[in-house]
This record gives C-alpha cells, sequence and structure tokens, in this order.
C-alpha cells in the first residue's frame, strides 16, 4: 500500500472508531436494559439470555467485519455469543470483539451491586484469543512503575512492593479478591502479610477497574483467579485508563490445553500483559444493569428509561461517562 493509502486508510480507520465508539454505547446500552428488565427476579440464565439476545441484535447493525475473540462460550456451547462468532454487517474494518454482555448474572438475578453489560472492540488480532477459561490475574492502578507487581512474586512481596510505592504501610493496603474457596490459601497469605480484602461475590472487571481509583474506591489491587475474558476486558478497560494487569490462563487439563492449542496459543503458561492481551487502538463500553462503585443501574421511569454507560478509548485516552435518557421505549 502506498504511503498515501495508508494514510488515508489510517485516518478512515480512526474515523470509524470515533464513531464506533457511540455505537459501542448503544450496543451496551440495549445489553444492559435487557437483563435489567430480569433484573432481581432469582433468573441469571434468563437475565444473561436477554443481555446476548439484545447485544447480538445490536451487533448485527454495526458496520465492522467483527469477530468474537473472547467471550462467554465457546461454539457448542451456544445460544451464548460464542468464541469465534461473527457479527456486524461484515463490511467495515475487520475487528475483534471480546463481551460479557452480562458480567455479574448472579448479582443481577439477586438484584446486588455491580452487574454490567460490557464490550470491548480492537482491530484485528489486537485481543486475545483464547478459550473461556480462568485466568490468574493480579493488577493495580495507574502510577506505579512497570513490574512493581508480579504474577509469579510471593503474595507478601507484591504488596509490600505496592505499600512501599504508595507511601503507606501495608496494613493501609485493600486487595480485591472473589470471595471462593479455590482462594483460600490466597486469601490466608494476604491476610498474614497484614493487609485487607475486600471480598467480592462476583464481578472482578469492576474488581480491577476500582484498583485505578483507590481513593475512591478503597481498593489498591486486585488478586486471584476469574474468568479469561473478563481479564480481557479489564485488560482493555485498563488500556484506556491506565493501570497494570498481568493474567495467565489456567489451562490445567488436557481438553483445555487441546483448545488453547487449537487457537494458537503457542505457550500455555505464558504470562500476559495489558498490552499481549489488548493490542493497538482499544474501545471498550461498559452500561450498569444494577448500581455499583463505578455506574448507576438502569432506571424505569414513567417517562423512558435511563442508562449510565462508561466509554473510552486507548489511543486518545478519553474517557465519557454518558447518562442517557431513552424515550423511545419500543426500542429497548
Ligand atoms: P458472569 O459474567 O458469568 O456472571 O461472571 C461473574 C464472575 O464473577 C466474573 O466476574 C468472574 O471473572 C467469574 O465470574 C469468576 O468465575 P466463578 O464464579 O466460576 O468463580
Amino acid at each position: 500500500m502506498s504511503e498515501a493509502a495508508k494514510e488515508s486508510s489510517n485516518s478512515s480507520n480512526s474515523a470509524l472508531a470515533r464513531i464506533l465508539t457511540l455505537e459501542l454505547v448503544r450496543v451496551a446500552e440495549r445489553a444492559a436494559v435487557a437483563a435489567a428488565r430480569i433484573r432481581g427476579r432469582g433468573d441469571e440464565r434468563a437475565a444473561d439470555q436477554a443481555a446476548v439476545d439484545a447485544m447480538r441484535a445490536e451487533l448485527k447493525k454495526l458496520p465492522i467485519d467483527g469477530t468474537v475473540v473472547i467471550g462467554e462460550g465457546e461454539r457448542d456451547e451456544a445460544p451464548m455469543l460464542f468464541i469465534g462468532e461473527k457479527v456486524g454487517t461484515g463490511e467495515g474494518p475487520k475487528v475483534d470483539i471480546a463481551l460479557d454482555p452480562l458480567e455479574g448474572a448472579t448479582i443481577c438475578a439477586k438484584n446486588l451491586p455491580g452487574s454490567m453489560a460490557l464490550i470491548a472492540v480492537a482491530s484485528e488480532g489486537g485481543l486475545l484469543f483464547a478459550p473461556d477459561v480462568y485466568m490468574e490475574k493480579i493488577a493495580i492502578g495507574p502510577g506505579y512503575r512497570a513490574g512493581l507487581v508480579d504474577l509469579d512474586a510471593p503474595v507478601v512481596e507484591n504488596l509490600t512492593n505496592l505499600a512501599k510505592a504508595k507511601g503507606v504501610p501495608i496494613c493501609e493496603i485493600t486487595a480485591c479478591i472473589l470471595d471462593r474457596p479455590r482462594h483460600a490459601g490466597l486469601i490466608e497469605e494476604v491476610r498474614k502479610a497484614g493487609a485487607a480484602i475486600r471480598l467480592i461475590g462476583d464481578g472482578d472487571v469492576a474488581g480491577v477497574i476500582d484498583t485505578t481509583k483507590p481513593d475512591e474506591t478503597g481498593i489498591d489491587i486486585y488478586l486471584g483467579s476469574g474468568g479469561a475474558p473478563e481479564g480481557v476486558l479489564a485488560a482493555a478497560a485498563l488500556r484506556c485508563i491506565g493501570g497494570q494487569i498481568q493474567g495467565r490462563l489456567l489451562l490445567n487439563d488436557k481438553d483445555k490445553l487441546a483448545r488453547a492449542d487449537k487457537m494458537g496459543i503457542a505457550d500455555p503458561k505464558k504470562v500476559y500483559s495489558a498490552n499481549e492481551m489488548a493490542r493497538g487502538d482499544v474501545l471498550f463500553a461498559a452500561t450498569g444493569v444494577t448500581d455499583g462503585n463505578l455506574l448507576s443501574g438502569v432506571r424505569f421511569r414513567r417517562d423512558g428509561i435511563e442508562t449510565d454507560t462508561l466509554v473510552m478509548r486507548s489511543s486518545s485516552g478519553t474517557v465519557r461517562e454518558i447518562k442517557a435518557r431513552h424515550q423511545d421505549v419500543d426500542k429497548f
């Protein structure tokens, strides 16, 4: 491609990314509203399904040639938006999509804080193509030197380094961890080191994003294993707002190893940085389903529906919070 053609293609891609920013808001809003209609009914599957259907319908309209590279479920687990599914009109740039139409389905079913509809987009090859398995994660917010914490370092060392860099004693550091039996050892180590823990029931994307504003959220570090799609989505978010995350896929049996191998993962033990999980220009959008630290949940009012969405772009570092009032409720 000539230099002039390259420049023109770059600028049209960039213009498209600007347009896509708002389109992604719509996608996340639709999924969030659909899930919110089933919020608090104790039926997580129905809420998840509603969010998936709404997200899929909205994605169909986007002028992209998109592929879901990491999400909930693989091909045989339809009706989820499965890994490898093609989305968009097919006419437009080739893009990778990571999504979780309803992050925190259980939270939504119980109407507890923090469920959201999530989506991230990058150019083809920009997002980690991986199976829907667990991922070990460690994340901290912006303002620290690269490599201050390390997935393979002892917990006490990471907490000590973080406390030193923050200029506080270790007892003033709070780690966010998913409340799961598999984390019993980790929880013990953190407590032994003298740090506090915020145990969360679900929703580790928010747990990671919360590290970027420790003064508001009280969370300094995220530790533990959760979904790999959530790891990639969190990496996309941190690419936009800053901070560090490292993740390693938990490929602990033959089947998972074979699935990963088929997806081109050469080193099953690889530790991925934010840049390796979400490369290049990345867009990220999240709409609240239930109220949370990050976003308000959907409100159904007599005269319309209100949504609260965070949408960000890595190349510009722009972070927008879009509080929308939708009067044309039939569209939802
Ligand atoms: P869903 O989007 O499937 O509802 O995931 C909620 C969640 O808490 C994620 O935030 C987290 O990564 C994952 O589940 C942890 O998995 P598990 O519940 O199996 O420990």
